[in-house]
């Protein structure tokens, strides 16, 4: 109907403004020549895939550690990449990069921050203050809200099936040795949850200098 109202025929811009089937196209054309030259790239380039130098696979304990953090949302709650921003760096730490992450599976980062970002938390406390901080974070940070963690004292490790996740981790490029796999059982084997939690806590984010 509205084409009866023109004088001349739709030319040029006008053409696309008038044909929605046209617009659609030309938009997704345009979104995925802007998304594949953004994106490509960074399949390639050596800052993104490759591992930062001094990076070490987490050791078997780490590893069970990283997985009681993932079994009890600690990462709900907790992100673990500092952006490259100046209020970020001052209060965590230098700003994450690619190559820390390169053996990560699943990734943790996140963005929900109801607590302080992790990623750089090694070092920053000792053993003994994330323990009582586990198991009741108000015996010291009064003001805290995140939940005690006591059980983690008392549950120990079997190993049972942690050669297995080491194993799984190699096959998805972690460079685990034969010797790695076989010992990881008895690395674990009667430690508590605890103990494992925090040797995964204290190896984040220390690779790379903290300032
Ligand atoms: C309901 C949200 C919530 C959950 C779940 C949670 N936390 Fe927290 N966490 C916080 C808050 C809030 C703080 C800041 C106050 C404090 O230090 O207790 C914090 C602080 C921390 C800190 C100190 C960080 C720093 O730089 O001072 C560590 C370490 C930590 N949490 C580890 C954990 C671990 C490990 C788990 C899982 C077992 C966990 N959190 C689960 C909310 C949470």
């Amino acid at each position: 109907m509205s084409h009866q109202h023109h004088d001349k025929p739709a030319v040029g811009h006008e053409k696309v403004e008038v044909n929605v089937g046209l617009l659609a196209v030309l938009i997704l054309l345009v979104v995925s020549v802007g998304g594949i030259v953004q994106i490509v790239p960074l399949f390639f380039m050596q800052d993104t895939t490759e591992p930062v130098d001094g990076l070490t696979p987490y050791t078997a304990l780490q590893l069970e550690g990283r997985d009681i953090y993932i079994r009890e949302g600690c990462n709900n709650c907790h992100s673990q990449m500092i952006r490259p921003f100046r209020a970020e760096t001052e209060r965590y730490g230098r700003y994450s990069v690619a190559g820390e992450f390169v053996w990560e599976h699943p990734f943790l980062w996140g963005s929900k921050r109801t607590g302080p970002d992790l990623a750089r938390v090694g070092g920053r406390y000792s053993d003994e203050w994330h323990r009582i901080h586990l198991i009741n974070p108000r015996d010291v940070v009064p003001e805290s809200n995140m939940p005690g963690y006591p059980w983690l004292e008392h549950r120990e490790l079997t190993g049972r099936y942690t050669e297995r996740k080491l194993r799984t981790f190699q096959r998805l490029g972690v460079p685990y040795t034969e010797e790695d796999i076989a010992g990881a059982r008895e690395a674990v084997m009667g430690k508590t949850e605890m103990e494992a939690l925090i040797a995964y806590l204290q190896v984040l984010g220390t690779v790379i200098p903290l300032r």
